[in-house]
């Protein structure tokens, strides 16, 4: 081969071994073999040679142009080889490091509560219902002896929903569970025995204050009981709510509408941060006559005990959480520590 045509080759031959990627590559190769690459050049110049010249300068050419062809080729398998052996140190996946494994959800503490409350309660054979969350005037109000204008409506700043129902009947978000009263002693014959779990609302927010909030209504109604019985039921379920025997309960005269007479139920721990303190945990009372006569019965020959009790403040002393808000705010580092 010619010298020249023969330098022309090692020169590729050095471009070529100095790329290291597709780019420079190819870049490389037009340099050679390209429209205006050297290789290139010469071959438009056999024109300008006499037909021997050219059948000689004319097959070296197309040796040297195979010979860089092939150099290319063998080229771009070793970076091919490099590039996979790059990606594969680079993806390599560690068999024996430990599985991440999948995170798995967990109750709400609110929800946890609920079900604790509804196990309890169903053991001494008190039927779990629910409600809805809009409900009417009526059965918020007026049917629970709190008549429009009756100034106990006052102590339930409410959320009234701006449309009625199919009956014209006004909606608001219930600011209480005692609907359930009504609506489920209407629909079952006495003994009634139930629990009404759910949320609640009111125009209210502080730290121990939440717009949103859950109750548990209970219902009793019977032929021959008394505040002997719901003071037995409520001191039972407190003692099997928080684990212990150690825990007084008093109940302290109240007003409610609905119940006369009526009582707040306090109780009081022995042991513990919050020994020796009366706490509230909920209202109650006897069922008032015109309850008893709104659900369909007689007053005279039926009595009904009943009570209302907030979830998240019982929830709030068995864990010892001191600020409501942390249940509505979704911070997982403190939801986890009840999924344990
Ligand atoms: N509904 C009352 C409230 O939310 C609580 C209550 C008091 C419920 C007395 C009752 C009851 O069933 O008898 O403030």
């Amino acid at each position: 081969m010619d010298a020249s045509l023969q330098q022309i080759v090692d020169e590729a031959a050095a471009a070529l071994a100095t790329a290291t990627e597709s780019a420079s590559l190819a870049n490389a190769k037009a340099r050679f073999l390209g429209k205006d690459g050297l290789v290139t050049q010469r071959m438009k110049g056999l024109g300008k040679l006499t037909p021997q010249e050219r059948s000689v300068a004319g097959r070296e050419l197309n040796e040297a142009k195979q010979a860089i062809e092939g150099l290319v080729t063998a080229r771009e398998l070793e970076l091919e080889q490099l590039e996979l052996n790059a990606r594969l140190a680079q993806e390599a996946v560690d068999v024996t490091l430990p599985g991440r494994g999948y995170g798995t959800g967990g109750l709400h503490p609110i929800t946890q509560t609920i079900e604790r409350i509804e196990a309890i309660f169903g053991s001494i054979g008190f039927d779990v219902a629910d409600g809805p969350e809009i409900e009417e005037d009526f059965y918020n109000f007026t049917a629970l002896n709190t008549p429009e204008n009756h100034p106990a409506r006052s102590m339930h700043d409410t959320f009234y929903v701006d449309a009625r129902d199919a009956n014209g009947h006004d909606l608001l978000l219930r600011t209480h569970t005692s609907p359930m009263q009504i609506r489920y002693a209407r629909m079952h014959k006495p003994p009634i025995k139930v629990i009404a779990p759910g949320k609640t609302y009111r125009v209210d927010s502080d730290a121990t204050h939440s717009p949103m909030f859950h109750q548990f209504e209970g219902l009793w109604v019977d032929e021959n009981i008394s505040f002997t019985d719901l003071k037995s039921v409520y001191t039972d379920f407190l003692r099997q709510f928080f684990e212990t025997d150690e825990l007084d309960v008093r109940f302290r005269p109240s007003y409610f509408p609905f119940t006369e007479p009526s009582a707040e139920i306090d109780m009081r721990f022995h042991v513990g941060p919050l020994a020796g303190r009366w706490l509230e945990v909920s209202g109650s009372g006897q069922v008032h006559p015109n309850v008893i006569r709104n659900i369909g019965l007689d007053p005279e020959r039926y009595i009904g005990f009943a009570f209302g009790s907030g979830v998240e403040r019982l929830a709030m002393l068995r864990y010892g959480v001191g600020d409501l808000r942390l249940f509505y705010e979704n911070d997982l580092r403190f939801l986890a520590q009840f999924n344990r």
